[in-house]
Formats: structure tokens, sequence, C-alpha cells
């Protein structure tokens, strides 16, 4: 096949982990036969410093275009002063708000050889294989009212959480139908004890449930899902939630196995995906070749699956990740003194390129 992606590195680590991805999929292309074409664009702070806009349009333009969007990171310390609606973030909501993709997919899953790299006892996080399933276009990210306004005695900050109908259904859809491809268990995470939109978000859950007999679905509270994420994650399969509480709780789940630095995601929506890791910018490590390029080639790897069906190809990236992790290879994010030798702890172009072989032997 012929697929034209839009390549958008961003800042900080962004266009470091970006190569070894594309790499990646250039492997991939030579192995299957296929046929990528990239097209590089400025997004987030990068762009700010070349057009004083987060989303230029000709980036909006080439992101419209194309058959899929793979994105770095956007943001860093130096445009942090910066009004919100001209910050590097904009960019990242200006996608998701123009191309409509409102579904963000951000799977958490241990590699049993990462259980020591994470924070949490291996014998909890041991098994964890969920996917959080996070509105994107919608909820206080969105919601007007918004600003802050003068007031007599001082100033008032305010955002507005609000959901639809619509907006529920098409979310809780995507939820059930991925369920349906893993083990058939949906948890929707709200505030639905105090907050009227989320009342009306599990009251909506519950009627699409209705046409999924096949898939269980339970509730919780996010402060309770919150603690239940750390106490045994096992038990989720689906999570599906708003974009707010989304945003937190896919944080959390990426500490669930080892690092953030693991973990991709995809946004879909409309004809157009786009995918990127969910661990951000990481000023503190850019420049450094610290930074670790898994998530961002796993990415790619749903890139694949989501927008070209390509579920052999996307299978064999994941398999070379698994395979270089089994020789015992650790970026510094996931390293742990009892299973990385010194001599095995890689950098960023070392990783991308220990993957890339062990595609090559496929
Ligand atoms: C994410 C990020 C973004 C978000 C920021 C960078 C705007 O945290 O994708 O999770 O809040 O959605
Ligand atoms: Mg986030």
């Amino acid at each position: 096949m012929k697929a034209r992606i839009a390549v958008l590195p961003g800042d900080g680590i962004g266009p470091e982990v970006m190569p070894q991805a594309l790499q990646a999929l250039e492997t991939i292309a030579k192995q299957f036969g296929h046929s990528f074409t990239f097209t590089h664009a400025d997004v987030g702070g990068a762009a700010i410093d070349k057009t004083g806009r987060p989303l230029p349009d000709e980036t909006l333009k080439l992101a419209r275009e194309s058959d899929a969007i793979l994105l770095g990171a956007v943001g860093g310390y130096k445009w942090e002063g910066l009004a919100y609606d001209v910050r590097p973030e904009r960019a990242l909501l200006g996608l998701r708000e123009q191309l409509g993709l409102f579904a963000n997919l951000r799977p958490a899953k241990l590699y049993p050889m990462l259980a020591d790299a994470s924070t949490l006892k291996a014998e909890v996080i041991t098994g964890t294989d969920l996917l959080v399933v996070r509105e994107l276009t919608g909820g206080i990210y969105f919601g007007k009212p918004k600003g802050i306004e003068k007031t007599a005695d001082g100033e008032r900050g305010v955002n507005t959480e609000v959901y639809t109908t619509p907006e529920i259904v098409r979310i809780a859809k995507v939820a059930f139908e991925a369920a349906r491809k893993r083990r058939k268990k949906v948890m929707s995470v709200d505030k639905a004890n105090v907050l009227e939109s989320s009342e009306l978000w599990r009251r909506v859950v519950i009627g699409v449930a209705k046409d999924y007999p096949d898939v269980e679905l339970s509730h919780l509270y996010v402060d309770n899902c919150a603690m239940q994420l750390i106490r045994n994650p096992r038990q989720f399969d689906v999570l599906v939630t708003t974009n707010l509480f989304g945003d937190i709780l896919s944080d959390e789940a990426a500490m669930l196995t080892g690092s953030i630095g693991m973990l991709p995601s995809a946004s879909i929506g409309s004809t157009v995906g786009m995918y990127e890791p969910i661990h951000g910018s990481a000023p503190d490590i850019a420049g450094k070749d610290l930074a670790n390029p898994i998530a961002t080639i796993a990415s790619a790897a749903m890139m694949l699956s989501y927008s070209f069906n390509l579920d052999k190809e996307a299978a064999a990236i994941d398999r070379a990740i698994l395979r270089v992790l089994e020789q015992g290879y650790r970026t510094k994010d996931i390293a742990s003194s009892k299973t990385s030798p010194p001599e095995r702890m890689v950098g960023t172009k070392e990783m991308g390129r220990l993957i890339c072989q062990e595609l090559g032997k496929a």
C-alpha cells in the first residue's frame, strides 16, 4: 500500500524519538512492500519560533491532506510564559478539534521484564493490560464559558465541563467496540455523585451498553478509580472516561508499565488518525540521547494497525520491541539494577537501531 504520513516532531525529545519511529516504518515498508511518504512540518514551540503560531495553517493543511499523522511532543520551558491561546499545547488541542479526533486510545500493557522498573511492586502490576479510551474533543478542555475576568476583589477564572448525548454515545461506542476485541469489559469512569455532566455521562453509557449485551459494563467514580488503578490494575480491561479524567488516569496507568516512555496513543474519529507517544516533550532530558523511543515506535505500530489495517506489520514492530527488551537493552527510564547490566544501557538512537535490526531479522 501507499500512504502519506504527516510527520510533526515538535519540541524537546520529539525530534529525537521521531527519526527512530520513521526508521522502523521504513524497515517495515521495505520488508512488506509498502511505500510511505513522510512530509515534515512544524508544530508547537518549534512552529512558534518560526511563525509565531503553534499550529500554522500549512501544518493543519498537511495534516488534513495526509493519511495519518505521527506526532512527537510539544511544549517546553521556553514557551511557558506565553498566553494560553498561543502556547505549544494549543497545537495539540487544535489538531484534535479541527480534525475531529474525539477518541484517544491509550493502551497500558506491562512488558513482564519491566516489572522491576516500575515504582510499584511487581506483584501488583504483573499482568496489567488495559486500554484507556479518553474522550478528546469535549469536556472541560473545550467547554464554554472559559477565561479569566477581572472582578471587584481580583480575578475570576472559569472553565466549563460539558457533555452532550451524541458526544457520550460516540465515545462509548468506541469503548464497547474495543472491548469486544479484548476481554469484553468496560469500566466507565465519572464523578456522577457530584457532577451533573457525569450523571448524564453515566446514563448515556448505560443506554449504549444495551447494544452490547456481550460486554460487561461497570462504573467507578474517578477518585476510586485512581486508587483502584494502583491497588489492583489487573481488574481493568477497557476504561472509558472524559477528557480531563482520561488525561490524568492515563498518566497514572503509564506508571503501571514501568515508564511513561513506553506508552503509545492513537487519536481517531475522522478519516485521518493521529499517533503520538503520551510522554510529552521532557525538556529536562532533551538533546541528550536519553529519551526512550519505544512509545513513538509503538505509536507508529498503532498507526499501521488503526489507520492502514496493517495488523501483521504492527505486530512485527511490537514483537521487535519485545525481543530487544528480552535481550536486556534498556534506556535510562526503564533500567533497574536487577535487570540491566550496565553494558545494556542504551541511548535513544541505539534503542531505535536495535529495534530496526530486530525487525530486519523477521
Ligand atoms: C496529553 C497531554 C495534553 C493534554 C497537553 C500537552 C495539552 O497532557 O496528551 O495527555 O492535556 O491532553
Ligand atoms: Mg496528559
